[in-house]
């Protein structure tokens, strides 16, 4: 089931909440500033513990990571860094594709029932959030239907902060 809200997702009652982290993981503005200080210092702690792949990355571009949500309503958070958006011919289709699909796939190895996205990328990170959400539903819809490790009983929300950005998943999922 998928399911669109407005608000801030740092209150959602789910099993996960993705964070749209960067690849050091620990922290920035945003919907990390704000995932960071629900959790509480032991979420900056667990990111800390993950191993770097290199020096300053523990989540490379399209990869995800999971800590627990510490002080969040949340049990998990499942960090993922989505792409730097240029013009869309660099290859960001695929790599924000590759953050849910992985978020996804992380979250069924881990149980969950319920997992809530913000509009990974669409921020800072300047992806127009017209393309953005049509990758996004198009992601979640695929992982829903049928694949071995699908969770066809998945609840996942789509947590828009703004109105106009409801508006385009309003119009994608009707
Ligand atoms: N709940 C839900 N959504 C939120 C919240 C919140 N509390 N706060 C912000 N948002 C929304 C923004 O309005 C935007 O639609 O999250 C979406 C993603 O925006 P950003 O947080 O800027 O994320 P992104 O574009 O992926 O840029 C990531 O920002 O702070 C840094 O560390 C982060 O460097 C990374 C970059």
């Amino acid at each position: 089931m998928i399911r669109i809200v407005q608000g801030d997702i740092t209150t959602l009652t789910v099993d996960a909440i993705v964070n749209a982290a960067n690849q050091a993981m620990l922290g920035g503005g945003g919907v990390d500033g704000a995932i960071h200080r629900a959790a509480g210092r032991e979420l900056y702690e667990a990111c800390l513990a993950v191993p770097e792949v290199r020096p300053g990355v523990r989540c490379p571009i399209g990869e995800a990571r999971i800590t627990p949500g510490f002080r969040l309503p949340a049990k998990f958070v499942l960090h993922t860094v989505g792409p730097v958006y240029r013009d869309g011919r660099h290859g960001e289709p695929e790599l924000l594709a590759a953050c849910y699909r992985n978020a996804l796939a992380l979250a069924a190895e881990n149980d969950c029932r319920s997992i809530a996205f913000p509009c990974i990328s669409t921020g800072v990170y300047g992806y127009p959030i017209e393309d953005a959400a049509k990758i996004a539903v198009r992601e979640v819809r695929t992982f829903m239907s049928g694949r071995a490790s699908a969770r066809p009983d998945m609840e996942v929300v789509f947590c828009c902060f703004s109105e106009r950005d409801k508006q385009v998943y309003d119009r994608l999922v009707p």
